[in-house]
């Protein structure tokens, strides 16, 4: 066990996983047979065991044998550690643990800060996620990438990499021309500092209304973004006030949600730098693209089953597809990252295809590590919220409606509550976080309050309110008891249900890491609160009949507050001590 920075414990083998890569082990002496420690699961009902595998199938199988028969010698043979029992059932094999040295390695794990986190591996992960486009409201549009990116990078981080949060923030395009022409005829100075997004985006607005009248506008709104690519020094400072302005405001929300990024290097930094141009050069030269009979340049990919990739346009310019190949390849210049992730909506699928596609044509044998984690759209059906402004919802309005809600609801349960309005808050946000990340992400998902917060379904609320409740336990109980080893005295089905669950966490993370699907860490968390509530309803804690099991007790509930919380902070979600 290795004590990191501030105590932080990082382990690269906790119990559970020393007990399955003993197995693993065990099998290899005896048979010479390699397995996978995922071949090592549980069996359906824990009375049978605590760990079974299949593994005589397909030793059988090769040998000629009958796998009843194989398991039974097996059984014999195998003496893993920490392992009390191994028995034969039918062509499996299982396996028994020693309770006590399990249990107490688990709880012994499990209070420690940073539980389930591991040695660092030196090695960098990019994540682009959240990416908003300046000058414009963060809606909820850029609700789910952040979240669901937030949760990934931080679970990527916990399993020991080093982390890279990249903000590609959507800064270039043809609009801004718009933007400037528009602010030059009707902008306001004043107004731009003081509510710059939303003067912007009037500006745009009324833009598109004028155009329709006065086409003159369409001309100059490209000869101002001809002037900006062009460096020219009155579209260029408009343009760098509106994305300082826009980073600002975002940071707002950014800060209020926890988040931070390592970088804002968005789309702009490859067009104006020249990088997206060298791009297409690259690719011509390599023969990767051609140039079309318009003029315009492609990558044919045809023979790969898809459209062919625009990157040049006819009239010159570059374009988002362009600048994402530049981006991914500046991204393995400066990080030589072992996965660079992007957290995008599932429309932008064929983009990212082709974009790896192209970069594999180029010649990157790193293509292979760009990974396109898609998802679903995040429906918020009419009438959910109180003030909306056109069609879009923005973020900091749905925190605010949500921080509103949550409000009521302590005023009714808890009048005496201290900070009530952070408290609001962070319930409001760990509501709508774990909406989200609970669910299938690749799934379209409808929001709804009343199922988002509710305290007593599978929710964030929930969750927090749980562990409020263990806190208060553990206050309740710990002078009582204290000393005496707590692991004999843990027995009962519902203690060793979470004994299992605590001690899993461990592993769920590095799955749920290793996929890109946060939902499974926040599945695990839901079944470990469930394991500690049902516990709770059959065990009275304060009562316990013996100093002994009070002491047991209470260690298993700190193991389990202390895993819950862990769980939590990486899904972005603030443990409460009190709600
Ligand atoms: N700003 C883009 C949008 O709102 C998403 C950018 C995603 N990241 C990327 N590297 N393409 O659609």
């Amino acid at each position: 066990m290795k004590q990191g920075l501030r105590g932080t414990v990082k382990i690269n083998m906790y119990v559970y996983e020393e007990v399955i890569d003993s197995i693993v082990q065990e099998i290899k002496r005896v048979t010479g047979q390699e397995v996978n420690a995922s071949e090592i699961s549980e069996p359906p009902d824990s009375s049978m065991g605590d760990f079974s595998t299949n593994i005589a199938f397909s030793i059988a199988k090769k040998q000629g044998k009958d796998p009843a028969k194989v398991a039974q010698e097996l059984s014999e043979e195998l003496k893993p550690r920490m392992v009390d029992q191994v028995t034969p059932q039918g062509p499996y094999i299982n396996f028994k643990v020693k309770k006590k040295e399990y249990t107490s390695r688990a709880l012994q794990e499990a209070v420690q800060e940073g539980y389930g986190g591991r040695e660092s591996k030196e090695e960098n992960i990019t994540i682009d996620y959240s990416h908003p486009n300046i000058a414009k409201p963060f809606h909820i549009g850029h609700l789910r990438s952040t979240v669901i990116g937030e949760a990934i990078a931080n679970l990527n981080e916990k399993i020991g990499y080093r982390v890279i949060r990249i903000n590609h923030l959507g800064d270039w395009g043809t609009q801004f021309g718009k933007l400037i022409t528009a602010y030059k005829e009707w902008g306001d100075p004043k107004e731009l500092e003081e509510t710059p997004i939303e003067h912007l985006n009037e500006l745009y607005v009324k833009f598109h209304e004028e155009e329709k009248l006065n086409p003159e506008l369409s001309d100059e709104a490209r000869r101002n973004f001809k002037k900006l690519e062009e460096g020219n020094q009155e579209q260029l400072e408009l343009w760098e006030k509106i994305r300082e302005l826009s980073i600002e405001k975002f940071k707002e929300t950014y800060k209020r949600l926890g988040i931070k990024f390592d970088t804002y290097k968005g789309e702009s930094h490859y067009a104006r730098t020249g990088e997206s141009e060298k791009m297409v050069k690259e690719a011509l030269e390599k023969e990767v693209a051609q140039i079309d009979l318009d003029g315009s340049i492609v990558v044919n990919l045809e023979k790969h089953g898809m459209t062919n990739c625009l990157i040049k346009k006819r009239d010159g310019s570059t374009l988002y597809s362009t600048r994402d190949l530049a981006a991914a390849k500046d991204r393995w210049k400066e990080y030589r990252f072992k996965k660079n992730i992007y957290v995008v909506r599932s429309a932008q699928t064929l983009h990212f295809k082709q974009i790896f596609k192209t970069l594999e044509l180029l010649g990157y044998t790193w293509s292979n590590r760009c990974i396109h984690v898609p998802f679903g759209s995040l429906n918020m059906p009419e009438g959910a919220m109180s003030t909306r402004k056109g069609n879009i919802v923005e973020l900091e309005q749905l925190l605010n409606e949500a921080q509103g809600r949550v409000l009521k609801l302590i005023e009714e349960k808890n009048p005496q509550l201290e900070n009530k309005g952070e408290v609001a808050d962070e319930v409001g946000k760990a509501a709508i976080k774990f909406n989200d990340l609970s669910q299938n992400r690749v799934k379209d998902i409808e929001f709804n309050w009343e199922r988002a917060l509710n305290f007593e379904g599978d929710t964030g609320p929930y969750l927090q309110y749980s562990h409020a409740r263990a806190t208060g336990i553990i206050e309740e109980v710990s002078e009582e008891a204290q000393g005496k080893d707590p692991a004999q005295e843990l027995n009962s089905k519902e203690e060793q249900e979470m004994i299992k669950k605590i001690s899993e966490f461990p592993r769920t993370l590095k799955n749920s890491a290793e996929k890109n699907e946060p939902h499974i860490l926040a599945q695990h968390l839901l079944e470990l609160t469930h394991a500690f509530n049902t516990f709770y309803r059959k065990h009275s804690v304060k009562y316990a009949e013996t100093k002994e099991l009070k002491s047991a007790i209470l260690k298993l509930v700190q193991a389990f507050k202390n895993t819950l919380a862990e769980g939590l902070k990486v899904l972005g979600i603030t443990p409460l001590e009190e709600m």
